[in-house]
């Protein structure tokens, strides 16, 4: 079988850096140099203290740690790693575009393509290229006709492009990586598929990597996001039913989850998913179905993404009605703003739009979160943290006048010190341990807990004098 000696990545975000860790990890003898244009990106991957790394994955600095400096390197070389690898993956970003054609739907793949162009300028002998960034289906072919322009040029260099889709999720990157349920390789040349197989298989059993067509490998992963994500606004459209009727969420859950053809994984109702995949890789799927005459295949998936916006504007519609019809100038407590627990992303997370609703309210949240920081927060709300007002002292100048502000809480205790309710968005660990009796004399009676994530034990928050709101908890 071919092998491969070196490795280049183009770029060092969530995905790029803990992939590429995980393999300089698991093949000591291939070289792993990971690239990117962003020098404080790559300044943060090379920091000696690894709890300053630029992702926050549990895990990841040990695997790291071990490579770094034998086989693994982070560096803005582009051009010097594209020419020395036999193996270039394209690992950056793919928002939805903002504007122009497809705008709000469609992936903007400027990057990619930058990538492809600068591959076809630096690359030397025989390269194949690996798509990892998930993208719409026969993006290959735009990055194949581009080297395909660079082979044409001359020169002895050729090139072979797979599609090797990451099916990593945030917060459990590294075992996701170390034992995948499936590694899924995409093209045209066997031998190119074989060189890849090749670097899985020092950690991957054979039977857990696929081979497919090019656009399969593609189709499969935006497929495989739109599956999941259906599966959590079906449970999140169950649990408004519960709370009109009397159920739970948590039971019809449990119940639903037995039928080995349902399974139980997936089915944590909330307020609604997050991360830079799920709305992405459906709004893809639409504008593909629409571009191939198949609008009602495109509406179906589209009611996806329509239920998880409308979740999160009901949480933040319900916690208002619950405070008397009104939050301006009340102080709020906000617990979590990662859009899930475990990692330090909040692309699309739920939290933003919940807090940007209350804000509009003229709300005055207090916002905790233990991985995210501050600055991330401001650029979300695309407003700057206010200074944090005295818990004794009555609504600010600002609350009066109705706007909302937040500020940043360095502990769950000075989030919650003076508020009328506290809001929990993301399921840390350590929101599932809070001493309730000693909360509820800090917050402003009578206070309400909005649980969104059924992280908080019921009997101990009723004990304590407060009022509750669980996601899918009806009254019976
Ligand atoms: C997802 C896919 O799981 C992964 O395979 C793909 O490679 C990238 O997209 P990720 O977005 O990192 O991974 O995390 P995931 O665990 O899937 O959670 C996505 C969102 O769904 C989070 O906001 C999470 O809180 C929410 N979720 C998940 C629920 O609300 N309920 C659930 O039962 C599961
Ligand atoms: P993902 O979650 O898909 O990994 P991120 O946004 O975390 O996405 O990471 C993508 C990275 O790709 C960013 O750090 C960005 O700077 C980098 N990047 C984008 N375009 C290029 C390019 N042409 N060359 C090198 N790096 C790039």
């Amino acid at each position: 079988m071919p092998s491969i000696r070196s490795i280049c990545c183009i770029g060092a975000g969530y995905v790029g850096g803990p992939t590429m860790a995980v393999i300089a990890d698991r093949c000591p003898g291939v070289q792993v140099t990971v690239v990117d244009i962003n020098q404080a990106r790559i300044d943060a991957w090379n920091d000696a203290d690894l709890s300053k790394l630029p992702v926050y994955e549990p895990g990841l600095d040990a695997v790291v740690g071990r490579a770094r400096g034998r086989n693994l390197r982070f560096s803005t070389a582009v051009d010097e790693a594209i020419a020395a690898a036999d193996m270039v993956f394209i690992s950056v970003n793919t928002p939805t575009k903002t504007k122009g054609l497809g705008a709000g739907q469609a992936s903007d793949l400027r990057w990619v393509e930058a990538c492809a162009r600068q591959v076809a300028k630096s690359a030397t002998g025989h390269t194949i290229v690996v798509e990892k960034s998930t993208l719409p289906v026969r993006t290959a072919e735009a990055i194949k006709a581009i080297l395909a322009s660079a082979e044409a040029s001359g020169g002895d260099r050729s090139f072979a492009v797979l599609s090797n889709p990451e099916f990593l999720a945030e917060g459990t990157a590294i075992p996701d990586l170390e034992s995948p349920d499936r590694v899924l390789i995409g093209g045209e040349h066997p031998e190119a598929i074989d060189a890849l197989a090749c670097v899985y298989s020092h950690w991957v059993p054979q039977e857990r990597i696929l081979r497919t067509n090019l656009w399969s490998s593609e189709l499969s992963k935006l497929t495989a996001n739109a599956f999941l994500a259906q599966r959590i606004s079906s449970i999140n459209s169950v649990a408004a039913l519960c709370e009109a009727t009397g159920a739970d969420v948590r039971e019809v859950a449990r119940a639903i989850g037995t039928d080995s053809r349902i399974g139980p994984k997936f089915l944590n109702a909330g307020p609604g998913f997050g991360g830079s995949c799920f709305q992405k890789d459906i709004l893809n799927l639409v504008y593909l179905c629409r571009h191939f005459g198949l609008p009602d295949v495109a509406d179906y998936w589209e009611s996806v993404v329509q239920l998880n916006t409308w979740q999160q504007h009901r949480i933040a519609r319900l916690v208002v009605q619950k405070l008397f019809g009104t939050v301006t100038g009340k102080r709020l407590a906000i617990l979590g703003f990662a859009f899930k627990a475990d990692t330090n992303d909040t692309r699309e997370a739920p939290a933003i739009r919940i807090a940007k609703d209350l804000l509009e309210e003229g709300a005055q949240l207090a916002i905790h979160d233990p991985k995210v920081e501050p600055e991330q927060i401001a650029r979300d709300l695309s407003l700057p943290a206010s200074e944090a007002p005295n818990a004794e002292s009555g609504p600010t100048r600002a609350s009066l006048s109705g706007e909302g502000t937040w500020w940043p809480s360095a502990s769950v205790a000075a989030a919650l010190e003076g508020a009328d309710s506290v809001l929990i968005l993301t399921e840390w660990n350590q929101y599932r341990q809070l001493d309730w009796t000693d909360l509820a004399q800090r917050m402003r009676q009578p206070a309400w807990v909005f649980d969104a994530r059924s992280v908080v034990d019921p009997d101990q928050v009723h004990a304590a004098g407060l009022k509750l709101w669980r996601i899918g908890e009806g009254q019976p």
